[in-house]
């Protein structure tokens, strides 16, 4: 397991290249800790059989819900597919997850990847950001819009939008008791950086050497 930090100045960021789920099964969740993270496409995880694809989803979204602190809350930004013909719905997915876990589901959003309007042939034009946590204190004191016009800036195909990820790690910060945010499929890392320039101390994991290289030097600037 390679594992690398910056802790120059708070907040701090580590990122350690290591297989997601054996590291949340490996360490425990402290209070004021929360998730931010998108679980990888059919395409990104072997074996590629679509069925098998699936179980491994939903048996990771448990997994990352299981793992939260009793304040803790996750969020999961996923983008729907076609397989085959198929319509693949993450955001049932990840509900699905939630509710064999008996978690409560606080929201959930709309993020476009395209103007409304417009004909998407390959992949759905919109994400899904969920948040789900044991137990729903409230709702937010200043609630967000449900339907986000643009993902933002995506440093890679596959990354997190910077609008998604801001209007996350604000919410973290403004209605949670969050302090640390851990992404355990970080990629590039966006949501680590978002979560840092938002004062909160964040840990990624990702299987990828070279992305965790990246996820530990990107920057966003405070919103
Ligand atoms: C959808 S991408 C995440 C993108 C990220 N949110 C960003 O903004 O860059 C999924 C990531 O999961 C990683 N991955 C796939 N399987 C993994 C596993 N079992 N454990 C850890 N990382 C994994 C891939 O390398 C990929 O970087």
């Amino acid at each position: 397991m390679d594992q690398r930090s910056v802790s120059v100045f708070p907040p701090w960021r580590r990122v350690v290249q290591a297989e997601a789920i054996s590291w949340l099964n490996a360490h425990r969740a402290e209070p004021g800790t929360s998730i931010i993270t998108s679980l990888p496409d059919v395409s990104e995880v072997p074996p590629h059989r679509f069925d098998e694809w699936r179980a491994w989803f939903i048996n990771a979204a448990r997994t990352v819900i299981r793992w939260l602190p009793g304040d803790g809350v996750a969020i999961f930004y996923q983008s729907d597919i076609r397989f085959e013909g198929r319509w693949v719905d993450k955001g049932y997915l990840v509900m699905r997850a939630a509710e064999e876990e008996g978690a409560e589901l606080g929201w959930h959003k709309i993020v476009c990847r395209r103007p409304p309007g417009n004909i998407a042939p390959g992949r759905p034009s919109y994400s899904h950001m969920i948040c789900v946590a044991p137990k729903i204190g409230a709702a937010p004191s200043r609630p967000g819009p449900d339907v986000l016009p643009d993902a933002g800036h995506m440093s890679w195909s596959r990354a997190m939008g910077e609008v998604a990820c801001r209007v996350a790690c604000r919410f973290l910060r403004d209605e949670t008791a969050t302090r640390l945010v851990v992404d355990p499929f970080c990629g590039e890392g966006s949501i680590l950086a978002m979560a840092n320039a938002f004062g909160l101390a964040a840990i990624g994991i990702d299987l990828s050497g070279k992305r965790c290289k990246a996820a530990l030097q990107q920057v966003i600037q405070a919103p």
